[in-house]
């Protein structure tokens, strides 16, 4: 029946009746905080592409991820900064590397804290490619071995989530078997199953310090145009033992994620990334948007397209503003 029988303005008169009406919720708990760590004592090295990010050293990591889960963030997500970078990018199976004794530290002081770790060699390669580079590209079967490393060693620091972000054919499957292999049965996977080669990203090579050397990731991440080969993405990583599957960046593909939660009804995940964490932030501080609102209508609108976890530089600052 229509107007005037039916006016739906009638439900938007007042902010009580607007919430005893809305859909879609975001809360402290869908959230994930990105956090970089990198070597020393007492360092905080702001990243100038990421107002608000710093990298941090172990010490300053644990305060944080203090913080944020005072304020409700459940978890975090690990990038390293390594002092040296190898052409194998051996320092990410480094039992001391930063990741692993930051994972320690926070599972130590902040019990309840879910770590997870990114597993990638981008950072820790001097070429800054994701892998073993053979005949100027990255050879995918070598590379699994040596991301097998990283997770393994990442499971032993005490991660209870690790989260391969190389996008080779077949690390989940190699990862999974590993873990198993070693009595790490317990710890999870979180695949980057759908990640796509992002114009996005550009910050955070400056705060991960992974830019690659030569070329770029189009060989190996996937082609922005695609959405039934993110869906092949997910259910292969679904198949080699994914718990949850990540679709990234989330704004430019909310197709995508609207598609695999309807598909797979799996957990799945969004990452707001480095780029998308930046431009709010740029038009904020111009006054150009009101960033606090544009922030939350950018978050909602990724958990209704159906993300149940979010990955977002904003976490912390979010979840204070959703419990006040
Ligand atoms: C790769 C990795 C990247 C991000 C997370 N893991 C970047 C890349 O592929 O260059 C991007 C996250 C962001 O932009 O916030 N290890």
């Amino acid at each position: 029946m229509a107007f005037p029988i039916n006016r739906l303005r009638r439900l938007r008169r007042t902010e009580t009746l607007r919430k005893m009406v809305r859909e879609t919720r975001l809360a402290p708990d869908d959230l994930i905080q990105p956090l970089f760590v990198c070597p020393g004592r007492g360092v905080k090295r702001p990243i100038t592409s990421m107002p608000g990010v710093a990298q941090l050293s172990v010490d300053n990591v644990v305060a944080e991820a203090r913080d944020a889960f005072s304020a409700g963030v459940p978890a975090v997500i690990l990038f390293g900064i390594p002092d040296r970078k190898d052409a194998l990018g051996s320092e990410a199976w480094n039992d001391q590397g930063e990741v692993q004794r930051a994972t320690r530290e926070i599972k130590e002081r902040v019990p309840g804290m879910a770590v997870i770790t990114d597993v990638c060699l981008c950072e820790y390669t001097d070429h800054g490619h994701c892998g073993v580079v053979a005949g100027g590209d990255v050879d995918n079967d070598a590379t699994l071995e040596l991301l097998v490393r990283e997770a393994l060693s990442h499971a032993r620091a005490g991660a209870d989530i690790v989260a391969p972000s190389d996008m080779m054919d077949g690390r989940v499957g190699a990862i999974r078997k590993a873990l198993d292999q070693n009595s790490f049965a317990r710890v999870a996977i979180m695949a980057y199953s759908a990640k796509f080669a992002s114009a996005f990203y550009g910050p955070f090579r400056e705060a991960a310090e992974s830019t690659p050397q030569f070329g770029d990731r189009r060989s190996y991440q996937m082609d922005p145009p695609n959405g039934d080969e993110a869906i092949r993405e997910v259910a292969l990583d679904l198949e080699e033992g994914a718990d949850i599957v990540m679709v990234k960046p989330a704004l430019a593909y909310l197709d995508l994620i609207w598609r695999v939660k309807q598909k797979f009804g799996v957990p799945v995940a969004a990452y707001n990334v480095s780029g998308e964490y930046s431009m709010i932030r740029a038009a904020g501080l111009n006054g150009w948007v009101d960033e606090d609102r544009a922030v939350m209508e950018v978050l909602t609108g990724i958990k209704r397209a159906g993300a149940d976890l979010i990955l977002t530089y904003f976490a912390k600052d979010v979840a204070r503003k959703l419990s006040a």
